[in-house]
């Protein structure tokens, strides 16, 4: 079937999102809590785009293409959303990461460049009481006050990380019990510095 990114027909498979769509087109679009495979739930709203003909603000990451929908991902109508979404996670986020963090490895300090979003530009607060990071096991740290809440170790967690409380205080834990068996491999998929390696 056919549908239009950003005026350009083009030919997708059913059942295709839309990130993956505008990104195979060339289409530069941000992502947090989305991790191509992985399961997640549409969170941070930094990949936003329009349905042009229901003038909807839509998730790319969650929203299947539809025969003949027409889509707006580059407007700055467009990039002005995403540039809130950012500000409003960097106003309940550390104003300055502490070591080791590399913004190499940082999705949401390299989104915040790109879109020059602003680190004060809403009233900063957090409801997560300052914690230092947790020594997971071996070089596998969790720094809590570097979480987004993006929910993707907890949705990819077999039992280990979950959320805890609700609202501005839900937060995610790593119950001591599971440290034991959690699973290596969601240290690759955190978009920040939340989950982060200490190499010898
Ligand atoms: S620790 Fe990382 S992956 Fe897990 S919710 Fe926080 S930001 Fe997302
Ligand atoms: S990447 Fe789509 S809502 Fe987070």
């Amino acid at each position: 079937m056919r549908i239009k990114v950003n005026n350009k027909e083009v030919s997708v498979s059913e059942g295709e999102k839309l990130i993956e769509i505008l990104r195979r087109e060339g289409f530069n679009v941000p992502s947090l809590c989305y991790a191509k495979g992985k399961k997640h739930q549409a969170s941070c709203m930094v990949c936003v785009v329009k349905n042009c003909e229901t003038e909807q603000i839509i998730p790319s990451c969650s929203t299947l293409a539809i025969k003949g929908m027409a889509i707006d991902s580059e407007s700055d109508g467009v990039k002005d959303l995403r540039r809130q979404s950012l500000e409003l996670l960097l106003s309940d986020h550390m104003a300055v990461c502490r070591p080791p963090c590399n913004p190499k490895n940082c999705a949401l300090q390299n989104h915040a460049k790109e879109y020059r979003a602003k680190w004060n530009k809403f009233p900063r607060y957090s409801a997560i009481k300052a914690t230092p990071p947790q020594h997971v096991k071996d070089n596998l740290w969790f720094d809590v006050m570097k979480c987004i809440r993006c929910g993707l170790c907890v949705y990819n967690s077999n039992d280990g990380f979950t959320f805890q409380n609700r609202g501005f205080g839900m937060q995610v834990v790593l119950p001591v019990e599971s440290v034991k068996n959690v699973d290596e491999a969601l240290w690759g998929i955190c978009p920040t510095q939340a989950l982060y390696r200490i190499e010898n």
